[in-house]
């Protein structure tokens, strides 16, 4: 199946996982689910035409999907429709798993950063770590314990696989405790660990930052929303190709492709249209694309094999997509 495709689940359990979040297990309607490596995420079509992106927070089985949802009053309204509309029973419309966030099994061990609900791929990199028997370290910041999801599933994987697995939790809203200092995390491990963030801008961030100078292939991030400092998708005019379809369009300086494609009819799935989530992803016949995404990794990006159509534009005057 490919990650653009869509099926359709069936929620067979909801749970009060901390004060705004709540998971959600989505069983398959016929047969298997695809298969999904730690790290993944699906995307949930939330209303017609509009998909939003869960990471997978449960062990790699294939007979249910467990994802996890913070209620963000403030968002696009994705958050609410899963918090008020979905019930047991409801049946949703669901992609298949994409994963830009893989874990490393082959690391000599394995830090794991999370703040908020950026814990959901982090838990389920943690459960693959303890099946495999590896070592980690996982730091989980979050204002008080009442808002962080998963922490008894968490404290159990730690009790379970201690020396190997240790829990550190930074409740930074209790009288007198202080944030996370990444420093100490980074002078703390083997200069030869893997390490691993999720969660809010600031920290992402301040993470990239502190570990910038270790090699990239061990520095791994996964954002939930665009940096601030993103450009989304503008830049000079260009031509895009569809070789399967035979159309051409131009792309102005203020419009993404994808902005066009869906103008004129073309239908594409896509969701954060920030860079971020992969759903858009699609392969590159000829050109060389101006990737402006944060999924491809700079291998990935040089290959010129794909590109996310959201964002990222051309570097010269024409592109041709496999569409
Ligand atoms: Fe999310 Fe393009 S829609 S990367």
């Amino acid at each position: 199946m490919k990650s653009s495709e869509t099926f359709e689940v069936e929620v067979r359990g909801i749970r009060i996982e901390a004060e705004t979040v709540r998971s959600f297990e989505l069983w398959p309607v016929s047969g298997e689910l695809p298969a999904f490596t730690a790290g993944a995420h699906i995307g949930v079509q939330v209303s017609p035409g509009v998909i939003r992106q869960y990471s997978l927070t449960n062990a790699l089985e294939r007979h249910r999907y467990v994802i996890a949802v913070h209620r963000d009053a403030g968002g696009a309204g994705g958050s609410m429709y899963m918090h008020d509309s979905v019930t047991l029973g409801s049946r949703l419309t669901v992609t298949a798993p994409l994963n830009h966030f893989p874990l490393n099994e082959a690391a000599a061990h394995s830090v794991l950063v999370a703040g908020g609900i950026g814990v959901t791929p982090l838990l389920s990199m943690v459960r693959r770590l303890c099946e495999l028997g590896l070592s980690w370290d996982f730091y989980y910041c979050a204002r008080v314990p009442a808002r962080a999801a998963f922490l008894r599933e968490l404290e159990e994987l730690a009790t379970a696989s201690y020396p190997k697995g240790r829990l550190h939790c930074v409740f930074d809203g209790e009288p007198g405790a202080t944030s996370l200092n990444l420093d100490d995390v980074l002078a703390g491990h083997r200069s030869d660990s893997d390490f691993y963030c999720c969660g809010p801008v600031p920290l992402m961030d301040a993470f990239s930052a502190t570990f910038a100078g270790l090699p990239p292939e061990r520095v791994h991030v996964e954002y939930f929303k665009a940096p601030a400092a993103a450009t989304v998708g503008e830049g000079a005019a260009f031509t895009v190709r569809l070789s399967r379809q035979g159309k051409t369009f131009v792309v102005p300086p203020n419009r993404s492709i994808l902005d066009v494609l869906k103008e004129n009819g073309v239908p594409m799935l896509s969701s954060c249209q920030q860079g971020i989530c992969g759903t858009c992803e699609t392969r590159v016949v000829e050109g060389v694309p101006d990737h402006r995404d944060h999924v491809l990794t700079p291998e990935e990006r040089a290959s010129n094999q794909t590109m996310m159509i959201c964002v990222s534009r051309c570097k010269g005057e024409a592109l041709t997509l496999d569409i």
